[in-house]
């Protein structure tokens, strides 16, 4: 059933394998959303159904809370844990340093709270995601729907005094209607190209009134686990500068899918 799979989907369960391996006992753990962290909080679910394995997941995201709740995953809120010992997410981009962008999936602001209020955060990603620089992914920028243009109209006006080679920015839609994110509020997705300095460019976006937050996670990534399609994974820590690689039974998958009923 595993070699069923896309060589990507592989990818994105190799990762997810790897550092769902990094979750111990008693752990209050921040879940991540998009495909990627979907498989994490599947093999969490199995971990805990199968295993044993005693955690509390605090999800990032309604559909997220959904899935966790389905695999089997206890779930508690921030407010109610305050301080996590590890999230586990996806990005849309990586660079060296193991700075991000996130928010191809609409929930970058949630995220950004869990990953910030946690010990480690740990992404889990396909090679495809690393970048030497970021920007060739727009960056999703969440602003509230009150005077949404004129957030827009400033954030136009902000960026051609930054270090971006692009400067097209798109609301994002949901079919006819602008998508909501789980607050509410809009997401303007800001096509740049090439960010030059995302320390930079997430203070500045962030002082714009309307502006609620960025997606450019800076100094906020521990630990990078991307996924090959064959099984290899290879995990980044930029405190330690460790680079290791495994490999996964991509074949021992197979009670997964089955639940999925793939
Ligand atoms: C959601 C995100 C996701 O982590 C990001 O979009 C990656 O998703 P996927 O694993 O599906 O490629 O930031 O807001």
């Amino acid at each position: 059933m595993a070699a069923a799979l896309s060589p990507i989907d592989r990818a994105k369960y190799s990762a997810a394998r790897r550092a769902v391996d990094l979750v111990e006992d008693g752990m209050r753990v921040g879940l991540g959303t998009g495909s990627t962290a979907a498989w994490m909080v599947r093999l969490l679910g199995e971990a805990v159904r199968e295993a044993g394995l005693r955690i509390q997941g605090v999800p990032t995201s309604a559909r997220t809370a959904e899935l966790a709740r389905a695999a089997g995953l206890p779930l508690t809120t921030l407010d109610e844990a305050r301080w996590l010992d590890l999230t586990i997410d996806g990005a849309d981009e990586f660079d060296l340093e193991l700075h991000l962008i996130k928010g191809g999936g609409g929930a970058l602001l949630h995220e950004k709270i869990v990953a910030t209020a946690s010990d480690r955060m740990v992404v889990i990603a396909d090679l495809a995601k690393e970048v030497r620089r970021l920007g060739a992914f727009p960056l999703p920028v969440e602003v509230v729907p009150f005077g949404w243009q004129t957030t827009k109209a400033l954030i136009e006006e902000t960026l051609v005094s930054l270090d971006v080679l692009g400067r097209d920015v798109m609301l994002r839609m949901n079919g006819a209607q602008p998508f909501r994110s789980d607050e509410g509020n809009l997401i303007l997705d800001l096509h740049l190209n090439r960010i030059g300095n995302p320390r930079q460019l997430s203070l500045v976006l962030n002082q714009i009134p309307g502006v609620v937050e960025n997606g450019l996670f800076v100094d906020i990534c521990d630990t990078v686990v991307i996924g090959h399609g064959d099984g290899r994974v290879e995990v980044r820590d930029i405190a330690t500068g460790r680079v290791e690689e495994e490999r996964i039974d991509i074949d021992a998958a197979d009670n997964i899918f089955r639940d999925l009923g793939e």
